[in-house]
């Protein structure tokens, strides 16, 4: 079963969700860490990120680098993240506060992609924020996904405003064509006291039966949510068949 996934039709997945700070970092690095330890060799991509400044001589951004370390992946920053802006924010505003020129290369993006993939039995490149994400002007995340053209993978909070959150998303990746192939419900923020707790017990129940979307797993709150804890959370959830399924 394990060993199929080198042989799925999917070659990849982008991971985006309803917002930023949301879970998608460490959940791709739970999911790489995961099927690294099953054997699998594993690309990985963030092709724009943003940060405060450079994280350090090796990794522009720490999301870089986690995913890397966490996939035992071997590649360069330069190809596993073409676009770095020292403002952390949205890249076309980031580009107009570094007071930058700087057209995006869609296809150089895709080329190198290209080339992650050709190396790598599946490769999960991470996006920005979330699907609305301004690039530049006219090109936004959801638009880098549809080129990416592998399936998303939606990651979604749990707390008070979600469902919305999720519907939006969920609408978006419809009107933007993207295959979803699932979503991932991530409990990033602390809830004990009723009636939060009813209600983050039915979230699950609510996305599928309004969405009609899969959800792949549903992380818990951890106090220090480590790569090897969430792909061993990842595979309690059966994640691995999830995704070979179609
Ligand atoms: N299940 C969880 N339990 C507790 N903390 C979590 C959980 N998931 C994520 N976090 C924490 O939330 C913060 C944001 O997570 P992460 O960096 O993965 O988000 P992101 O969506 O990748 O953000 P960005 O948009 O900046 O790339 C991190 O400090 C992370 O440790
Ligand atoms: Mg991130």
């Amino acid at each position: 079963m394990i060993n199929s996934i080198g042989s799925m039709k999917t070659k990849g997945v982008f991971i985006t969700g309803s917002d930023t700070e949301i879970g998608k970092t460490t959940i791709s690095a739970g999911l790489g860490n995961l099927l690294f330890q099953k054997g699998i060799k594993i690309g990985v991509m963030k092709p724009f990120a943003t940060g405060i400044k450079t994280y350090s001589k090796y990794f522009k951004s720490h999301d870089a680098k986690l995913l890397k370390e966490a996939s035992n992946n071997k590649d360069n920053d330069d190809i596993i993240n073409p676009y770095f802006y020292s403002v952390p924010t949205a890249p076309y505003l980031a580009k107009k506060l570094l007071k930058l020129n700087e057209n995006i290369n869609v296809g150089d993006i895709l080329n190198k992609y290209k080339e992650i993939e050709k190396r790598h039995e599946f490769t999960i490149v991470e996006g920005i924020g979330g699907l609305m994400v301004p690039l530049s002007k006219n090109f936004f995340v959801a638009d880098l996904a549809s080129i990416i053209n592998v399936p998303v993978i939606l990651i979604m909070s749990n707390k008070i405003g979600s469902i919305n959150h999720i519907i939006m998303t969920y609408r978006l990746s419809t009107a933007f064509k993207l295959k979803i192939k699932g979503i991932i419900i991530n409990n990033n923020c602390k809830f004990s006291d009723f009636p939060f707790t009813l209600i983050s017990n039915k979230l699950q129940v609510i996305v599928e039966e309004l969405t009609g979307v899969k959800i792949l797993a549903t992380i818990p709150y951890l106090e220090n949510p480590t790569f090897t804890k969430i792909a061993n959370i990842l595979e309690k959830c059966g994640i691995i068949e999830k995704l070979e399924s179609e």
